[in-house]
């Protein structure tokens, strides 16, 4: 049993398109410093779960999200919470890295100068510790002008992770992350994800079983029922994979 204290707990939360549910009655709760990983089949709602924990899924018509999200015990669909403040604690990093058509230190404080006004100075400091924590620093610290279009994928999706750091997240998302990336930058990244959890929680969605048994501390399975996705089982990452009584879970494993 995990004796940290938790940061994230869902209540029964359920997102439902306008023709039908996608995810129903995920309960799970997060502990703080730790790599949560969530497996499941494609399609099975695991990106839609993720982009609920921050209410992405606010900027898409049409989703409806019911049941609760409590960061630090606090709902995050209380009025009066900001979605952006609330982003900004909770960060999200994509399959593909989404890097904006400007500098790679425009890019890395893209989020930060929204949130705050900050001085050139507060702005260099940021941008390169930023960056030092997403271990791209040494790559671009002679280029940090240059286009950012101009990085490997590999260094795009760490420079996502640095604009995402500089928001100060308390968790970050993680959707797929290394699925666009080759098998080096793929360990630079999983190297990062261990690193990263003595100051953040991380919430991975990964399909790739090496990975999660590499990085995760903890894993929930998501599977398809009666065309819904729900949560099938949850728990150390041996006892999760080794739920061969649970056909969802027997199968994926299997299949990998
Ligand atoms: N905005 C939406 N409207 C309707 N259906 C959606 C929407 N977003 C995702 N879906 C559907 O919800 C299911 C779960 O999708 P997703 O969360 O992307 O699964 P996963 O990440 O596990 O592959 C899929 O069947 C997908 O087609
Ligand atoms: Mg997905």
């Amino acid at each position: 049993m995990d004796k940290r204290p938790h940061i994230l707990q869902t209540t029964e939360l359920c997102v439902t398109a306008t023709s039908r549910a996608l995810v129903r009655d995920v309960s799970l709760t997060i502990a703080e410093h730790q790599v949560f990983g969530l497996i499941g089949p494609s399609g099975a709602g695991k990106s839609t779960l993720l982009r609920a924990l921050n209410r992405l899924t606010d900027l898409v018509p049409g989703l409806k999200v019911t049941g609760d999200v409590q960061l630090h015990g606090q709902s995050i669909f209380k009025s009066g919470m900001d979605a952006n403040a609330l982003r900004a604690r909770v960060g999200m990093l994509f399959q593909q890295p989404v890097v904006f058509p400007a500098s790679i230190v425009d890019n890395v404080l893209f989020g930060a100068r929204r949130l705050q006004s900050l001085s050139k100075s507060a702005q260099t400091e940021l941008a390169e510790s930023a960056l030092q924590e997403a271990a791209l620093w040494s790559e671009v610290k002679d280029r940090l002008k240059t286009p950012a279009a101009k990085l490997s994928v590999g260094q795009q999706q760490r420079l996502c992770l640095a604009r995402t750091l500089a928001t100060k997240p308390e968790v970050i998302l993680m959707d797929e992350p290394t699925s666009a990336l080759d098998p080096r930058s793929t360990e630079a990244i999983e190297a990062l994800i261990k690193r990263l959890k003595s100051r953040h929680t991380i919430v991975l969605v990964t399909h790739n079983l090496r990975q999660a048994r590499n990085v995760a501390d903890h894993l929930a399975f998501i599977g398809v029922r009666d065309g819904v996705g729900q949560l099938l089982c949850s728990g150390s990452v041996d006892s999760v994979l080794g739920r061969t009584d649970v056909a969802e879970v027997d199968e994926y494993v299997c299949c990998q």
